[in-house]
C-alpha cells in the first residue's frame, strides 16, 4: 500500500469517527487554553531562561531548557501540538510550561518524604560498641534502607544536670557542618523526651586507642600516617571555627579502609566562648603552683603504664591529653589541639602519654611543670626529626607550631600533605561485614535501643534542646550507606 504525505483529496479521506473528533478536540481545548495564557508565560520569559527563580521557589532544580530524556507524558503532550497550527514560539512555550509544572509536583513530592521524621524505632540495634560519659554508642541498621551507622544515645537530664547542653549543642553544630573526610559525618540527630540521638557513619575499624592497646608502640612510619591524618583533621576543625579541645587516641577512630575520622565533639567550642567543663581542672590548677612538683614524685612512677577504658566513662577523663595554658584560666585557642596532637604523637612513639600519673590531679601539676616534666627516654629510640617535632608542640603557646609549621617539619619531610588518602595505612581492618564489631571491646550492658518516647513541644527539659533536630541533605554522589563500602 503506498502512502501519500501532503494535501489529500478531500473525496479519498474517510470520515474521523466519533472518538477521534472527541480526542481531537480535547487537545484542541488544551492548546486553546494554554495558547490563552502564552502572555502570562512571557512575563515569565526572563525568569524561564536563568533559571533562578524557579530554583527559589521550588527548592529544585531550575526546569531544564534541553533535557536529555522525555518523558512519556511530554512525549504525548508534544505529539498532540506538533499537529495544531500554532508557531513554533508557542509550540516551545507551552512545552516550557508544563516542565515546569512537572519539575514543581516533582520537588514536592521530594519535600514530603524529606519531612518524615526520623525516631528511634526507624533503628535495629546490633550492638553496644562504646560508653560515654552520657549514654551509649551502638552500631545500628536503619529498617527502612538497612545502611548500617553508629548512634550515639544521651540522656537529656544528665546533660541539663551535669551542665552540659552547651557542649552537644556545640558537638550537633560542629558535627552538621562538617563536610571534611577526616570528621566522622552526621547524618540524623533528633530527640524525644528522654533522649538525644546522633546518627553518624560506623567507623568499623576501632580507635586509635584500640591500635596502642594492642600495638603498644608504633613505628616512626606508622606515627607519621596517624599523625598527619590527625593534622589535617584538626586543621579542617579550625577552619570551622572550632577547637575540639577533647583531643586524645579514643576519640580519633578508624575507618573501614583504616584512615582515621575524628569524633567526640562533646567539649568542641566556637573561639573565645566560655565553659566550665574544664572548670573541675582549673580549680585544680589553682591548686598547683608551677614548681610544687617535686622530681622525687617523678621519679616514682615506675609502675607500667596501663591504658585504662574506663577512665573514658567519667564526665571529666583523664587529663592526660590538656594543654598547661588550659589550667591558667586566661583563656585559649587552637593551639590547645596542636598540644594534645604532641601528647599522642609522644604516647604512639614511647608507649605512654608523657604526662602520666596514678593520679589525675598528679597529671595536672606534671603538665603545669611539664618544662621539667617532659623527658623523652632514650630507650626509646626516637630519631631527632621526632624529638624536635614533640618539642615543637608539647611546648609554650607562643612558640607552639601550628598546622603550617606542622606540614613543613622535617618528621614529615617525605609525606605528601595534598593526598593523603592516597598512603596505604599501617592497619587495614579486616572486617567481614559492614556490621562488623571485632574492633570493639565488648560492653555488658543493655543492647537493646531505647523505647520510643513521645516529644512534648514546649517541655521543660526539651527547651535547651530546641534546634537540635538536624537531617544531612543527600549530597549527589556519595551514597548513605557504608554497606556499599564492602561491594
Ligand atoms: N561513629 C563511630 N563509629 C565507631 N565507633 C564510635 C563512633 N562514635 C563513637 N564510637 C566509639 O564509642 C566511643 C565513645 O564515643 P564518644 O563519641 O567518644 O563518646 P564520649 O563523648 O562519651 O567520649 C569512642 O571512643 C569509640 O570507640
Ligand atoms: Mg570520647
Amino acid at each position: 500500500m503506498k502512502f501519500f504525505r501532503g494535501k489529500s483529496d478531500p473525496k479519498t479521506v474517510p470520515k474521523p469517527n466519533k472518538k477521534t473528533i472527541e480526542h481531537a478536540n480535547r487537545i484542541k481545548q488544551y492548546v486553546d487554553k494554554q495558547t490563552s495564557k502564552l502572555n502570562e508565560i512571557e512575563a515569565d520569559d526572563k525568569t524561564i531562561q536563568d533559571g533562578k527563580q524557579t530554583e527559589e521557589k521550588t527548592d529544585s532544580p531550575p526546569a531544564p531548557a534541553k533535557q536529555k530524556k522525555t518523558s512519556n507524558a511530554q512525549a504525548s503532550l508534544e505529539a498532540r501540538i506538533a499537529k495544531m497550527n500554532i508557531s513554533e514560539k508557542q509550540r516551545l512555550k507551552i512545552l516550557e510550561r508544563f516542565r515546569r509544572k512537572e519539575a514543581r509536583r516533582k520537588s514536592k513530592g521530594e519535600k514530603k518524604k524529606k519531612q518524615k521524621k526520623v525516631t528511634i524505632e526507624d533503628f535495629q540495634t546490633i550492638k553496644i560498641i562504646g560508653r560515654g560519659a552520657f549514654g551509649e554508642v551502638r552500631v545500628v541498621r536503619k529498617r527502612d534502607d538497612k545502611a548500617v551507622y553508629a548512634l550515639k544515645t544521651m540522656r537529656k537530664q544528665d546533660m541539663i544536670d551535669k551542665n552540659q547542653v552547651a557542649h552537644i549543642r556545640a558537638e550537633r553544630n560542629l558535627l552538621s557542618a562538617a563536610e571534611s573526610p577526616w570528621l566522622v559525618k552526621l547524618l540524623f540527630s533528633f530527640q524525644d523526651d528522654i533522649y538525644l540521638y546522633l546518627v553518624m557513619e560506623y567507623c568499623a575499624g576501632g580507635d586509635l586507642m584500640t591500635i596502642l592497646m594492642r600495638e603498644d608502640i608504633l613505628t616512626e612510619s606508622q606515627t607519621r600516617f596517624y599523625i598527619s591524618e590527625l593534622a589535617e583533621a584538626i586543621h579542617s576543625v579550625h577552619l570551622l571555627k572550632f577547637v575540639h579541645r577533647d583531643l586524645k587516641p579514643d576519640n580519633v577512630l578508624i575507618s573501614n579502609q583504616g584512615h582515621i575520622k575524628l569524633s567526640d565533639f562533646g567539649l568542641a567550642k566556637s573561639f573565645q566562648s566560655d565553659d566550665n567543663v574544664i572548670s573541675q581542672y582549673q580549680k585544680q590548677g589553682s591548686e598547683i603552683k608551677e614548681g610544687a612538683d617535686s622530681t622525687q614524685k617523678i621519679k616514682k612512677v615506675k609502675k607500667p603504664y596501663k591504658r585504662n577504658r574506663a577512665l573514658m566513662f567519667s564526665t571529666v577523663g583523664t587529663p592526660d591529653y590538656i594543654a598547661p595554658e588550659v589550667f591558667s584560666q586566661k583563656g585559649y585557642g587552637e593551639g590547645v589541639d596542636w598540644w594534645s596532637m604532641g601528647v599522642i604523637l609522644y604516647e604512639c612513639l614511647v608507649g605512654y602519654p608523657p604526662f602520666y600519673a596514678e593520679e589525675p590531679l598528679q597529671t595536672c601539676r606534671k603538665i603545669v611543670n611539664y618544662k621539667r616534666t617532659l623527658k623523652i627516654p632514650q630507650e626509646a629510640g626516637l630519631s631527632r626529626e621526632a624529638k624536635d617535632l614533640i618539642y615543637k608542640l608539647i611546648c609554650t603557646h607562643k612558640s607552639r607550631i601550628g598546622y603550617a609549621g606542622i606540614t613543613k617539619h622535617p618528621f614529615f619531610a617525605k609525606c605528601p600533605w595534598d593526598k593523603l588518602e592516597t598512603m596505604t595505612p599501617p592497619f587495614i581492618p579486616e572486617l567481614k561485614n559492614g556490621v562488623d564489631t571485632s574492633n570493639f571491646d565488648d560492653f555488658d550492658a543493655q543492647q537493646d535501643l531505647p523505647e520510643q518516647h513521645k516529644k512534648t513541644e514546649g517541655a521543660a527539659q526539651n527547651k535547651p534542646f530546641v534546634g537540635f533536630t538536624f537531617v544531612r541533605p543527600k549530597a549527589k554522589k556519595e551514597k548513605r550507606s557504608i554497606n556499599n563500602m564492602f561491594g
